[in-house]
């Protein structure tokens, strides 16, 4: 009996398995422990005829060598009655493997009704029945593993097998929707394609390959992906001779090809095709969500147009052939000092509205209040600064500052901001995006009191007509905004802006003439000047820490907007909330247009007072994440460049959670706090408190922990490699 990869209690149906590959796979399976289900028709490689004697032979074959089978002999067109002979034999279902097939070649003008729709019904709705059937039992016990069988005729197209090809490639759809579904119930699918010599390929391959191409050579991959411990889901392999390869989509960065209120004509499509088929700096898409990302991208860049002077014959590169913009991506902007009295602090919070008619706003305003303090949002006012003077002097970028435009903003705050003192601002650009018909920047900037780092601001600045030079389209470094539920908000907060607004908010940092002089404004496509994004942003903000937060600035952790239309001073803004446990997400309307002027906004709150990183527990563990921490202090930035992922921990005692942790090599500078991941965790690790000093003090090596079950690992398992050597690098644990 094979050690290793086990399947002990573990109950298989394999259909088609009476010959070729299901056959390979029902003895792999077999000779590992499991108990197999070995389902055949039995009939010719097209699929006329019945015959018991398939199944039967590879049942005999597994018994003599001491295995545990049974022979079904339905067609996969029954699938329930291939389920019900794994219940009946062996009581449960916990692997389906989808195989079983059958061929009708034709050029595709001769494939007769019942040719396509045979094909059809064996390869994708038997595949579709027998796991259908298999479902709820995989569901109930939280634990499922299915294999669908493509083919490259599929991916790739094949003469004369238009039928196959169709009923294959519809099984990789099958397989994406059920890796979805399936996950959270611990059911993973996977799709391959497989070569191998067989009676299918008999008619098609010569004799030394069908004899070199063994089945053997495809099931070790099938076992793989059905054991417990692997976590691939959703994949499509292509595999054969002993070699195996995984699929992905790429796509063009692709081009837009319309203009606002233009409509969209095949000669532009015709004038942009090269653009739309260039495969430079393709992105790979790997969710719906990802893949309709940039029509939002492509809407806003359009929507965008004309609110701003833009003239598309003019428009050109940012970025000068001669630069390459990678070398870009990291670079330090600028350093800036901020230095401040308690006067910067009260003339943000009237900028955004605060009024003494309001009592809770004294705080804000009146410096010999008991608890006078910051807003939140002042984060971004010393950052600002640092942000403006390094944009225009980024080498090889050639930036036109009267196209400009604000498009987002992230901030994230470590700690409450001091209400006077100096502030540091480093800036450097996380990312250059070509979106076609502009460029945008983005640029991080981490504020720091002495050497404690007390905010990080992402802003994301975008270049109209500036794009074009072949950079990528998105970045995983971008934070991104969410949109609300959809539902009916939870809190309604309106307040009217006065005409003054802009002029008094800019006494906070913010000269550009666009907010205050009409000449200006009209040069930017304005018919008046308007009022700053962050401006609006620090209105909607201060409603939700006024409405969800009680005003506690200490609960105040992150904010994201996206600007999407301007505000005129004088316009109401009416702020919609609505709150998702320690997330409120929120929207700015203009009451009087109905417009959205903050789109996917959201404010990250603490429910109660912030934990400390101090040891609150009790557990060994917490002495380690604090170490983590401390190291993360000093050279966080640098981990984030090289792991770029968030790491969620759930320490277990007595087998119950006793506290969770997040390592955040993913956002800022880094951060390690108590609680789960406020953005959602790449990788999830679950462990006692005991097994977890085990591995750091090196006692037992991770790989045996995860093996033997004592670890138990969520989401992407490759990243936890990454973390080990930066662990042992630098915190020499
Ligand atoms: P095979 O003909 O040796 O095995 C297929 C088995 O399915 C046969 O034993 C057949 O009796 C059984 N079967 C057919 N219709 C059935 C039904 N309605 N219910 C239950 N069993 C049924 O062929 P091979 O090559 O092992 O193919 C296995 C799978 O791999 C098929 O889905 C095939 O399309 C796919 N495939 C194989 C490739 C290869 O190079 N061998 C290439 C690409 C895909």
């Amino acid at each position: 009996m094979a050690a290793g990869l086990r399947f002990d209690g573990r109950v298989v149906l394999v259909t088609g398995a009476g010959g070729g590959l299901g056959r390979a796979y029902a003895l792999a399976f077999a000779e590992r422990g499991a108990s197999v289900v070995v389902n055949d028709l039995g009939g010719d490689f097209k699929g006329y005829g019945k015959s018991s004697s398939a199944a039967d032979k590879v049942v005999s074959e597994i018994r003599a060598k001491g295995g545990k089978a049974v022979p079904n002999y339905d067609s996969v067109e029954d699938g329930e009655k291939l389920v019900k002979s794994a219940l009946d034999a062996f009581g449960r279902i916990d692997i389906v493997i989808n195989n079983a097939g059958i061929l009708r070649d034709r050029s595709f003008v001769r494939i007769s009704d019942e040719d396509w729709d045979i094909i059809h019904r064996i390869h994708l709705r038997g595949s579709f029945l027998v796991t259908r059937a298999a479902w709820n039992h995989m569901k109930n016990q939280k634990f499922g593993r299915i294999i669908m069988t493509s083919s490259a005729a599929g991916i790739y197209g094949n003469f004369g097998q238009a039928n196959y090809s169709a009923a294959k490639l519809g099984l990789l759809g099958l397989s994406n929707t059920i890796a979805i579904e399936g996950r959270k119930y611990n059911i993973h699918c996977n799709t391959i394609a497989p070569t191998a010599g067989s009676r299918l390929t008999q008619t098609v391959m010569p004799q030394d390959l069908v004899d070199a191409f063994k089945p053997e050579y495809v099931a070790p991959l099938v076992l793989w992906l059905c054991h417990e411990s692997c976590m691939e889901n959703g994949s499509l392999f292509e595999v054969g001779a002993g070699w195996i390869g995984k699929l992905r989509w790429e796509r063009s960065l692709g081009a837009i090809v319309r203009g606002k209120d233009q409509p969209m004509t095949p000669e532009a499509v015709r004038d942009k095709w090269e653009k739309v088929c260039d495969f430079n700096n393709a992105s790979k898409p790997r969710s719906i969500q990802e893949s309709i990302s940039v029509l939002n991208d492509a809407l806003s860049q359009i929507e965008s147009q004309g609110s701003i002077s833009m003239n598309s014959t003019n428009s050109r590169s940012m970025v000068s052939s001669a630069v390459d913009t990678t070398s870009l991506i990291g670079r330090k902007l600028t350093t800036h000092v901020y230095k401040y009295t308690h006067l910067e602090p009260i003339l943000y919070a009237l900028g955004v509205g605060m009024s003494t008619k309001d009592p809770d706003h004294m705080k804000f305003l009146f410096e010999g209040s008991e608890d006078f303090c910051c807003l939140p949002t002042f984060g971004v006012i010393p950052a600002q600064t640092s942000m403006f003077d390094g944009i225009p002097s980024i080498p090889g970028l050639d930036m036109d500052l009267a196209k400009m435009l604000h498009g987002e903003q992230y901030l994230e705050l470590y700690k409450p901001l001091p209400t006077s003192g100096e502030l540091t601002s480093v800036s450097t650009i996380a990312d250059l995006l070509d979106k076609g018909s502009g460029a945008v920047l983005l640029i991080d900037v981490n504020t720091y009191c002495g050497k404690e780092l007390v905010c990080y601001n992402q802003f994301t600045v975008f270049f109209v007509g500036a794009g074009g030079f072949g950079g990528k389209r998105t970045s995983e470094k971008a934070k991104v905004t969410v949109n609300p539920p959809k539902r009916p908000p939870d809190a309604v907060l309106s307040d009217v802006t006065t005409a003054d607004q802009a002029a008094l908010y800019r006494l906070s940092g913010d000269w550009n003439p666009l907010h205050l002089d009409p000449t200006f404004a009209a040069l930017g496509g304005f018919q008046k000047p308007i009022l700053h994004g962050l401006c609006t942003f620090g209105f909607a903000a201060r409603n939700v820490l006024k409405e969800f937060a009680n005003n506690d600035v200490t609960r105040f952790k992150a904010i994201k907007v996206r600007f999407a239309k301007p505000v005129f001073p004088g316009q109401t803004l009416q702020t919609e909330m609505w709150k998702e446990g320690n997330r409120i997400h929120f929207q700015t309307k203009v009451k009087e247009t109905g417009d959205i002027a903050i789109a996917g906004g959201y404010v990250d709150i603490t429910l109660d007072k912030p934990s400390s990183l101090k040891p609150t527990t009790g557990l060994q563990s917490d002495l380690v994440f604090e170490e983590i921490a401390r190291r993360i202090k000093e050279i966080g930035h640098e981990l984030v460049r090289k792991v770029n992922a968030v790491f969620q921990w759930n320490i277990t005692k007595d087998g119950k959670t006793a506290v969770q942790w997040t390592i955040d090599l993913k956002n800022g500078s880094g951060t390690v706090y108590q609680g789960p991941a406020r953005t959602s965790a790449d990788t999830t690790f679950t462990l006692s408190d005991q097994d977890f000093m085990d591995v750091v003090q090196q006692k037992t090596n991770p790989q045996k922990a995860f093996f033997s079950g004592k670890l138990k690992v969520k989401g992407n398992i490759m990243l936890s490699q990454k973390l080990e050597t930066i662990l042992k690098d630098y915190a020499k644990l």
